[in-house]
């Protein structure tokens, strides 16, 4: 079956032997830093850079050497705690919204693919076509091509990249796919900007962002407040927006994508193996993960702290009628080309 609403065109991967990486893209200082750069360069009036993404990917990428520093910082990390979240998603669970428009032999770009377990989800249902996961971590790019090996996927890649300067030649893939990636960036536009640059005209986009600030849960808990309040500020201090669900819409919109088609779900942990797994999972999280890192280092929390939010993770594991509900919010757009 072909989806009516994005028609499928064959092609293969191809690098842009140009193209540069850098995550110091989104920083405030940093872009202004390049348009100055810029400016300076077109006063000067010397040649363009090369690269595909032009003059400021190589800025960019000239001034992350310079510093020699990453300037996003991603909250949660890969600490196993982490991981045994992000190896539960499946396509059923976190892409059910794009599932009717994938077709065999499409092509598609996961992007910031953590462990690949989605990733590996389109790969079976789009075999033959080519399914590439990237992401910024290389240890977690070994750790899903270990998980998934090429001999046993012949049809899946996983690569250590950067969104904000992708590897693949322009007009490259059918859909580009970024799940719970935008939320974490300090410049979620200019990623859609390249995740467009990479898609052919009238391919697909399809994002989904958790908003942390509509997540629910019963019953309430003094503690699991003032979690949420240090995750926001955790967040805050990093540059990215963990509310980042309700503004997907303009996000998408403001880089270019058209035909928008926005939805939301939940994840909803009732039954006592989802809170088992979900209060176990946090309850590790806020004592070994980045969060307690970042937490400790912003001085928004002491290790006291993170003990009794681990602790209200299991109380709310165990009270009566317990109830967690995490709202996303996913889009669907198309390249206008
Ligand atoms: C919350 S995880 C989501 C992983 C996967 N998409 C999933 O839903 O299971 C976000 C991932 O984005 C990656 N990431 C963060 N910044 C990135 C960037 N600038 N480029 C590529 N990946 C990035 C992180 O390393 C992390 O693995």
């Amino acid at each position: 079956m072909r989806s009516s609403y994005y028609p499928t065109s064959s092609c293969s991967w191809a690098d842009s032997s140009s193209a540069r990486r850098s995550s110091l893209e989104g920083h405030a200082w940093v872009a202004q830093l390049v348009e100055q750069l810029i400016r300076n360069e077109q006063v000067r009036g010397s040649n363009p850079l090369p690269g595909s993404t032009g003059r400021r990917s190589r800025v960019r990428f000239e001034i992350s050497l310079v510093c020699g520093m990453d300037v996003d910082r991603y909250t949660h990390g890969h600490h196993d705690s982490v991981l045994r979240g992000h190896r539960w998603r499946t396509a059923d669970n976190s892409a059910a919204y794009l599932l009717p428009h994938l077709v065999p032999g499409q092509t598609l770009l996961d992007v910031g693919c953590g462990p690949g377990t989605i990733t590996a989800d389109f790969a079976r249902r789009l075999a033959p076509g080519p399914v590439l996961g990237v992401d910024r971590s290389s240890d977690i790019v070994d750790a899903a091509s270990s998980d998934f090996p090429p001999e046993h996927w012949p049809s899946l890649r996983f690569r250590a990249e950067d969104v904000y300067a992708l590897s693949l030649s322009d007009e490259t893939v059918d859909v580009v796919h970024a799940h719970q990636v935008l939320q974490h960036l300090t410049d979620p536009v200019a990623a859609l900007r390249e995740m467009r640059r990479v898609t052919r005209a009238g391919g697909l986009l399809a994002v989904r962002d958790a908003d942390y600030a509509a997540f629910l849960w019963a019953p309430r808990d003094p503690w699991l407040d003032r979690w949420m309040r240090i995750y926001h500020e955790i967040t805050r201090r990093n540059g990215a927006e963990c509310d980042g669900g309700r503004f997907l819409p303009a996000w998408v919109a403001r880089a270019g994508w058209s035909d928008l088609r926005v939805s939301s779900s939940t994840w909803t942990f009732q039954t006592s193996e989802d809170r088992e797994w979900w209060a176990g999972q946090w309850a590790d999280r806020v004592r070994y993960s980045s969060f307690a890192d970042q937490a400790l280092e912003y001085e928004v929390a002491t290790v006291a702290d993170l003990e009794e939010m681990a602790r209200a993770f299991r109380r709310w594991q165990d009270a009566p009628g317990a109830l967690f509900v995490l709202t996303h919010v996913e889009v669907l757009a198309r390249n206008p080309g």
